[in-house]
């Protein structure tokens, strides 16, 4: 009889959207296997349980995606790039680290728009910044980044083959897409506005990395304004969906999983 199949995630404060999303896809495609997040302390040790207790795969989360890279066996190239692992896939025993995080920003995206040649604005300079922006990028759009801290913007911009500006200095008649990759807006974090709505028009698209609230002030009232706008979620669910693929082989059963996901809220 075969025996079920355990994945997981390790992070030091697990939430429960991979698990609800993962364990949905499972039941979708009638797969015996489980998802259970980890609250994990020291990752070397956890990757060592995982090898030793066989687990396929594992979603790394803060703050282990630098410091688990050199306790696995191969990283995969984009990975390796982006300087960040979020997804361990464990064949027989062989570890490879990969990274699905900027797949997820460029797939909400194109569920709405295509991205080459589009001008996008990032705010944000931190690590979700990174995995989105090297996204947009690579799908060909042409990105402004802008942060808080104006030294961060500029690390960035040249990491990714962008520019870096000051807020007030952007025109926003000449973006397409202005993403939120602050932690601005998530609740118990800050009610603050990234931007100014009322910079926005009904030619824009607006997305926010934050996904709880569901529809972040900042989302609602870029709506107001009459733009399109596309919630964390989305990313949220892509990014999964690849790791979904990665440790399955199989296509992610995204309605599923998307449903898992808005039912948690
Ligand atoms: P993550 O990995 O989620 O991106 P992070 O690396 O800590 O987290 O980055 C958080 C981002 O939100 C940064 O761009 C940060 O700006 P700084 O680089 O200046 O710290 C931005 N951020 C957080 N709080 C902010 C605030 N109140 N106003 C503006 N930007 C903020």
């Amino acid at each position: 009889m075969a025996l079920p199949i355990l994945c997981g995630s390790f992070s030091l404060h697990p939430v429960s959207t991979g698990a609800a999303m993962h364990n949905a896809g499972y039941r979708a495609l009638g797969l015996d296997w489980h998802y259970v997040p980890f609250a994990v302390t020291n990752i070397a040790e956890a990757v060592d349980a995982m090898r030793t207790l066989g687990l396929r795969g594992a979603g790394i989360s803060y703050p282990f995606k630098e410091s688990v890279m050199p306790l696995l066996d191969a990283i995969d190239d984009d990975a390796a790039t982006m300087g960040a692992v979020n997804t361990i896939v464990n064949t027989d025993g062989h570890l490879v680290g990969y990274n699905t995080d900027w797949i997820g920003g460029a797939r909400a995206l194109q569920e709405a728009t295509t991205l080459r040649n589009k001008r996008v604005l990032v705010l944000g300079a931190g690590g979700a910044a990174r995995a989105v922006a090297t996204g947009l990028s690579r799908e060909g759009a042409v990105l402004t980044i802008v942060n808080r801290t104006y030294e961060k913007a500029q690390a960035l911009a040249s990491a990714v083959h962008a520019r870096a500006a000051y807020l007030d200095a952007v025109d926003l008649d000449a973006i397409d897409i202005v993403v939120n990759a602050t932690s601005v807006g998530m609740s118990g974090v800050s009610d603050a506005l990234p931007l100014d709505p009322s910079r926005l028009s009904a030619n824009h698209i607006a997305m926010d990395i934050v996904y709880k609230p569901l529809r972040t002030p900042w989302l609602l009232a870029a709506s107001a304004r009459g733009a399109t706008i596309i919630g964390g979620e989305r990313m949220l669910l892509h990014q999964a969906a690849a790791q979904f693929a990665l440790y399955t082989r199989r296509e992610a059963p995204l309605a599923a999983m998307a449903a898992a996901l808005t039912s948690l809220q």
